[in-house]
Order: structure tokens, then C-alpha cells, then sequence
């Protein structure tokens, strides 16, 4: 199972090398940082982030429900279990309740797939340490041996390679809230590293030889250092040695302080949405339900972000070299609730006409104008095509942008979604006002934002 070099018999090894190992990446951070990220992930700029595990169960409050609960006795927590659960009911009870009844993972990656995103990121395992894959590691807490009797991993990751426009991500926890194992090793301040050794380390070896993830999400540093959890051995290993070694890409949460400083792709914080270019590649992580992860039955229509406030979120991120991240929690049954289908399905009705301004585009010079608020810039520079996104329709019918310099003759202008070239006029010192058609709102090629198209301007 662990890849020691040492350990390797000569089989093993001739096996390896014929396998094309060039085993370039050292385990160290300065080596693995040095691996360029996989260029299919920069060009997909949108995925869907799922959350579904044994909180979604009571699905009330939180998917740190576990912790709220017990941990911290949170009265609102406490006081639900009192009210509805009889004295006696452990967290662990909660896992035959997660039936998985109505799922079907066909439907979850159509609505994906209809949403416009490209790759599909899946809680393998949560803080809670509850495995949807019949994980060897996780003696009975587990989808297959409790609850669904199901390997929630497997059918999802089939269903998304079978729709052949997703890739399959997995998120993975490192620590566990309440697993002896971690609690010693924190009791020791991390010098043993049990819980790692038998647990977190095997199952991440695991998940990427059986379901080949493109994208693997570690989260949970539990406050230990990376050493702890010998990520850059693991991650070594993926970039040298797996079947995705080729292919996938990973974050940056893989132990304290590595977040927005090591790893692939960073992510920062949760919701991490900075409003300026950074010059490593980063994804936004962020909820439909702004105030969690897991489903949970007692939201409110207010706490569901709008269409137009995700169509604006995804336009940003793109624009300052971001990936999106948009997560929808299941019921404990399987479903994903219609306010997150109709805003999945609103997101690739707007990317159906939008599209050419988000994927494959890289960030401009500019990422939003100076003279008009609420216009964000993508490009590409091969077909030397600005786009200009604007988040309000003008009252006035025309926009002004002063970053792009216009060549009357040359530029020309058009609107994603309609046919017809746009009349402009060059403003001082730089830029141009665009006149846009006075249509209906049924005549509108989209409704939550819009697509100026320019060729010809620098
Ligand atoms: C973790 O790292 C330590 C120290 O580098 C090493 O001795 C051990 O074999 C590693 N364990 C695993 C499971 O990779
Ligand atoms: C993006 O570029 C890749 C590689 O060139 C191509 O396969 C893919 O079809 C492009 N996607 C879109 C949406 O244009
Ligand atoms: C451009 O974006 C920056 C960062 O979000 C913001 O401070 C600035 O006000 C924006 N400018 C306009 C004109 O919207
Ligand atoms: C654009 O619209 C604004 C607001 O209605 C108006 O004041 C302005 O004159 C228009 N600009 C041009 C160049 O027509």
C-alpha cells in the first residue's frame, strides 16, 4: 500500500518504470509546488462541490451538527436532540436513518452536467468520519456496511464519468472529530502519528486507485502540522506514481499553515472571493445555502443565494483567475432539493449563453472597469477577444468601458446571445460607449447578466 521505495521488489519496480514513473517530484514542498497544475482545470472554471454524509440526517443547522451537538452543547443543538431524539440516541444512530431511498446517481450528474459545470468535487468523508465508499479502514462506519448499503462513492463516480462532460473530485477530511486514534495522537501533540499511519494515509491511497479522482480535496488539518499527516509523501506519490498522476489536481489543505501557501490550486478560506488577480491559480468555495454545507431543513428562502448573486460570484472569480466551487447539500434520502436544481439549471442557462466568456478564458489586464461599476473582463488572448460582463442592465441603454483602447474600423462589438453587430463610440481618454438594442424582456438572450464581445480592441 505505501509506496517505500526500499520496500519495492524488483518486479514491483521493473512494473513502474515500464509504467512511464518518472518519479520527478520530490516530497518536499518546494518540489511538489514546482508541478504545473493540469491544464484542464483552469479552463473548466466551474464545478459543483456536494456535501452528504450522516448529517444529513438530522440535517439541522450544520454539517458540523456532531460537534455543535456534543462538542461545543450548543443550546440550539442540545435542545433539538432533546425535543425529537430519545435520551439515549447517539450521533451513530443517525446512520441507519441515511437511507439514500431516492438516489440516483444519473439524475445528480444530468443536473450537474445542465448546471455547466465541469467537474463534480464529493464529501468521500467528512469530520465525521463517516465513509460513503466500503472503505477496508473504516470497520462498520461506513455507507456499505450501514445506512444506504450502498457505495455511495462508486455510483456517483460512475454516473459522472459516464455523462462524459464532468470529471469526478473527491473531497477527503484528514482528521476526525471524535476517532480514539486522532484524540491520542493530539494528547501526544501530535509526536505519534496512529491515526494517520492506519487511517487518513490508507484511505486517501485508497480513494484515488479505486476511483481515479481528477480532483482530490483534502480539508481538516485538525490543527496538526503537514508533517503529521505526511502529505508531501502522499503527494509525491499522486503527482509520481498514481493512476491520475497525469491528470489530477489537488488543493492546499494539507496541514496547519500549508492553506494559500502549498499544494495546487489555493483556496484560502472558505468562500475565499478576493476581488483582485492573484497570481497563483485559486477556487472559490462557496454554498447556495450561505450558512452551510450539509442540508439542513430548517433554512429559509433568504438564507438561498439569488441567481444573480451567483451568476456575479462565478463572473468575479473568473475575471481575478478563480475557479468556482458551488455546493448543494442532498437530503439524507438522495434528493437534491428543487431550490438547488433551479438554481444549477439557472447557472447553465445563463453559462449556455455566456459560456464563451467563462471556460477556457484567462484573466485580462483589467478585471473589472474604472468608469463602470460591476463590469468584470475575461480573455482570450489566442483569438484576441475581450469580454465584458455586465452585472446591471443601464437605464440609459448604453455602456461605458474605459479600459479597452478602440480603433474606429477595426473594433467591433457584439452582445453574447444576439446576432447583430453593436454601434459604439470612442470616449476620452480611453475606452467606448456601447449601444445596446432596446429589446423586450423576451427579446433578452439571458437575464441575469451580460456578455459584451470586442475583437479588434487592445
Ligand atoms: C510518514 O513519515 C514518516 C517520517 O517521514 C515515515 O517514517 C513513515 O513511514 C511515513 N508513513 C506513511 C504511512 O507514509
Ligand atoms: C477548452 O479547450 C479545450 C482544450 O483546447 C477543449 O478541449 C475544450 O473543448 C474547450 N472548451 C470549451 C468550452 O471551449
Ligand atoms: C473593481 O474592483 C475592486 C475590487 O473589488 C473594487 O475595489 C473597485 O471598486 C472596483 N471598481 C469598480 C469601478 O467597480
Ligand atoms: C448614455 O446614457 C446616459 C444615461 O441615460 C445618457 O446620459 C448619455 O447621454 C448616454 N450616452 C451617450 C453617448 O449617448
Amino acid at each position: 500500500m505505501f509506496p517505500k521505495r526500499a520496500l519495492l521488489s524488483p518486479l514491483f519496480a521493473l512494473a513502474l518504470a515500464l509504467a512511464g514513473c518518472s518519479c520527478q517530484y520530490e516530497p518536499t514542498w518546494d518540489s511538489l509546488d514546482s508541478r504545473p497544475l493540469p491544464g484542464w482545470y483552469d479552463q473548466a472554471k466551474f464545478g459543483i462541490f456536494v456535501h452528504w454524509g450522516v448529517f444529513s440526517v438530522p440535517s439541522y443547522g450544520s454539517e458540523w451538527f456532531w460537534w455543535y451537538w456534543q462538542k461545543q452543547q450548543q443550546p440550539s443543538y442540545v435542545d433539538f436532540m432533546k425535543k425529537n431524539y430519545p435520551p439515549d440516541f447517539q450521533y451513530q444512530d443517525f446512520a441507519p436513518l441515511f437511507t439514500a431511498e431516492f438516489f440516483d446517481a444519473k439524475r445528480w450528474a444530468d443536473i450537474f452536467a445542465a448546471s455547466g459545470a465541469k467537474y463534480v468535487v464529493l464529501t468521500t468523508k467528512h469530520h465525521e468520519g463517516f465513509t460513503l465508499w466500503g472503505s477496508k479502514y473504516s470497520w462498520n462506519w461506513n455507507a456499505v456496511d450501514t445506512g444506504p448499503k450502498r457505495d455511495l462513492v462508486d455510483e456517483v463516480a460512475t454516473a459522472v464519468r459516464a455523462n462524459g462532460n464532468l470529471r469526478l473530485g473527491l473531497y477527503h477530511s484528514l482528521f476526525e472529530w471524535f476517532h480514539p486514534l486522532f484524540l491520542q495522537d493530539a494528547a501526544n501533540v501530535f509526536k505519534t502519528n496512529l491515526f494517520p499511519t492506519s487511517k487518513s494515509l490508507p484511505e486517501l491511497y485508497e480513494i484515488v486507485n479505486k476511483y481515479k479522482p481528477e480532483v482530490l480535496w483534502s480539508d481538516g488539518d485538525g490543527d496538526a502540522p503537514y508533517q503529521y499527516w505526511n502529505s508531501t509523501s502522499f503527494l509525491a506519490w499522486l503527482y509520481n506514481e498514481s493512476p491520475v498522476r497525469e491528470t489530477v489536481v489537488t488543493n492546499d489543505r494539507w496541514g496547519v499553515g500549508t492553506m494559500c501557501q502549498h499544494g495546487g490550486f489555493y483556496t484560502c478560506t472558505d468562500r475565499y472571493n478576493p476581488g483582485h488577480l492573484l497570481k497563483h491559480k485559486w477556487e472559490n468555495c462557496m454554498t447556495i445555502d450561505q450558512k452551510s454545507w450539509g442540508f439542513r431543513r430548517d433554512a429559509q428562502l433568504s438564507d438561498f443565494l439569488t441567481i444573480e448573486h451567483l451568476v456575479a460570484t462565478l463572473v468575479e472569480t473568473v475575471s481575478c483567475g478563480g475557479n468556482l466551487l458551488m455546493n448543494v447539500g442532498p437530503t439524507h434520502d438522495g434528493r437534491i432539493v428543487p431550490i438547488f436544481e433551479e438554481r444549477l439549471r439557472q447557472m447553465g442557462q445563463w453559462l449556455g449563453v455566456n459560456g464563451e466568456a467563462i471556460y477556457n478564458t484567462s484573466a485580462w489586464r483589467a478585471q473589472n472597469d474604472t468608469a463602470t461599476p460591476g463590469i468584470w473582463y475575461t480573455w482570450k488572448p489566442q483569438e484576441k477577444t475581450i469580454y465584458a460582463v455586465f452585472l446591471q442592465w443601464p437605464t440609459g441603454g448604453n455602456v461605458t468601458l474605459n479600459v479597452p483602447v478602440v480603433s474606429e474600423g477595426k473594433t467591433q462589438v457584439t452582445l453574447l446571445g444576439y446576432a447583430q453587430p453593436l454601434k459604439w463610440t470612442s470616449v476620452k481618454p480611453t475606452g467606448l460607449t456601447v449601444f445596446l438594442p432596446s429589446f423586450s424582456i423576451g427579446q433578452m438572450p439571458c437575464y441575469w447578466a451580460w456578455t459584451l464581445k470586442l475583437t479588434g480592441a487592445g
